[in-house]
């Protein structure tokens, strides 16, 4: 007879998934939101009603916080918790602390969402929350990696899948960056000075920042495409050998890219110039990654016909390829003084953001949330589909207005008359822009109606579903 507790240890810990899957759905919401009513400050700043919380420099950083670590982080950690327990054919360890990171993540989101608009921040770009939210993010941290490698180290089988190399490298990554760049001397509850500098400071943020889109944005987002594009497509990875390449070369090249942030800034010339060549080699492991995972259809590209969750999967890896050639090119300092301070960046970000870690996250949860609720498929596929062309109609409206806008900007900024003299005042380049800010915004919005779609789709199949406890299997002895 199974004792309680064996009988518990034979089933997977999907709680901690269940919970982290539907927050990633809530938080969604709420950062787009915010996103569709920043974008509509810009077009329209009255909207800040004179209100400081209201205000766009508070607001933004709530959304880039939101959806990236309300959003994409809740996805992370959830779709890690459960491919992490299936490749290695365990439950998860240390349930308990599982279990905090949950309520400890909700805990950080809400210390954001509550000190941002109150003005609180160190001002650094995507690391604005103020030392005692770091702390908090660094205990939440530091049990996820017990709770992640600590499975891993209760496999039941050999291998370690390279999903898990991805999430490994991430959540190893993300502690490393943490903790350098958020070092800060305390001057008061909620006010704190960097550790670092002038131009030190700088570099120390940009290493950061690049990397947050490197591990934060991709290397645990690569992790989901590894496991979830095999599995809805049905069909192993295209090369396994290719997987393996992908993750040293992509890990080693993006540390030492961050310099391309700060072209033409006081940073010693040679720093940007291996920033700029640590961009270029980076589009060779980008795109290794990116066909590996769009011919691991090859044989069941036909699925992508009436299959709309893979579509979302596949799709996302485009814009992945889109963004990661972009990228390189406005590393090119030349490019750069064209590109930089312009809405092209904005554009750029929103092709990997909205177009790559959005849709990636989207697929990965259609196919994850029926299975966590017992049921066979979402309540309406028909949804999914409309949420598809929602998404990727919204893409394109916001991406190319960016586009066109920036361009626009920066060759309104450097024109000038034959005497020497500027062609155009600055704000002339700002009204020039309407057009596309209100284009933009339009993008937004599709793309948020289709992000309702999906929290009304999860939400009836989670509610006419139930908490369904998944067996492990046996695993097979290693020679059998
Ligand atoms: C409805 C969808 C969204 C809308 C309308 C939207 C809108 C905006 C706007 C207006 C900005 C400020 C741009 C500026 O300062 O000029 C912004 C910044 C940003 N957003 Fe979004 N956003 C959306 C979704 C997302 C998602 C899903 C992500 C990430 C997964 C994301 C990541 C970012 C980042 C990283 C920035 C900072 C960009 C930079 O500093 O260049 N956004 N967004
Ligand atoms: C090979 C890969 C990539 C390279 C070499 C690259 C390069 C660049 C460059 C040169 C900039 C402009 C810097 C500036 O002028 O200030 C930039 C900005 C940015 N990129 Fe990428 N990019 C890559 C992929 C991605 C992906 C896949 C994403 C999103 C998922 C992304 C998100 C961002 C963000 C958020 C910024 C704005 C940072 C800021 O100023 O706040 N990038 N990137």
């Amino acid at each position: 007879m199974d004792s309680p507790k064996s009988t518990q240890a034979a089933h997977y810990n999907d709680t901690v998934v269940r919970q982290f899957s539907i927050m990633a759905v809530v938080w969604g919401v709420v950062g787009m939101l915010v996103g569709v009513f920043i974008a509509a400050q810009l077009a329209w700043p009255e909207l800040n009603f004179g209100i400081p919380w209201l205000s766009y420099g508070r607001l933004r950083p709530l959304h880039t916080n939101a959806v990236i670590f309300a959003f994409g982080g809740s996805a992370l950690i959830g779709t890690s918790y459960y491919v992490v327990q299936r490749t290695c054919q365990t439950r998860l360890f240390a349930g308990p602390l599982a279990s905090f990171t949950f309520w400890g993540w909700q805990l950080v989101i809400l210390a954001a969402a509550i000190s941002l608009p109150l003005g609180y921040t160190q001002g650094k770009e995507y690391a604005e929350l103020e030392w005692p939210i770091d702390i908090l993010i660094t205990l939440v941290w530091v049990s996820y990696a017990i709770v992640f490698f600590g499975t891993i180290g209760m496999r039941k089988v050999k291998h370690i899948y390279v999903a898990n190399w991805f999430y490994g490298g991430f959540i190893l990554a993300v502690a490393l960056l943490h903790l350098v760049n958020s070092a800060a001397i305390p001057a008061g509850f909620m006010k704190s000075y960097s550790a670092y500098a002038g131009v030190q400071d700088a570099m120390v943020q940009w290493w950061y920042g690049h990397n947050a889109v490197g591990f934060f944005l991709t290397a645990g987002f690569l992790g989901m495409m590894y496991y979830f594009i095999p599995k809805q497509a049905g069909r192993p990875v295209y090369s396994y050998r290719l997987s393996i390449v992908h993750f040293w070369a992509l890990i080693f090249t993006y540390m030492w890219a961050g310099p391309h942030h700060l072209h033409y800034t006081a940073l010693p010339d040679w720093t940007q110039s291996v920033g700029m060549a640590f961009s270029l080699i980076l589009l060779a492991p980008s795109w290794g990654g990116m066909i590996n995972g769009i011919m691991t259809l090859s044989g069941a590209w036909h699925k992508l016909r009436d299959d709309p969750i893979l579509r979302f999967l596949i799709v996302s890896l485009s814009f992945y390829g889109m963004s990661t050639f972009e990228g390189p090119m406005m590393s090119i300092k030349t490019v750069n003084a064209l590109s930089h301070y312009t809405d092209w960046t904005v554009g750029h970000v929103h092709s990997g953001a909205l177009g790559w870690v959005g849709l990636i996250t989207m697929g990965s949860l259609y196919y994850l949330v029926p299975r966590l609720f017992g049921k066979e498929k979402m309540h309406s596929v028909k949804a999914i589909e409309v949420h598809f062309w929602l998404a990727t109609i919204g893409i394109v409206l916001y991406i190319a207005a960016m586009w066109i806008a920036g361009v626009m900007q920066g060759l309104m900024w450097r024109a000038v008359n034959t005497d020497g003299t500027l062609t155009y005042t600055f704000v002339e380049s700002v009204k020039a822009t309407y057009p596309f800010y209100v284009i933009r915004v339009m993008g937004g919005v599709l793309y948020l109606t289709g992000m309702l779609i999906m929290a009304w789709n999860v939400w009836v199949t989670a509610i006419s579903g139930r908490s369904v406890a998944v067996t492990i299997p046996a695993v097979k002895p290693a020679h059998a």
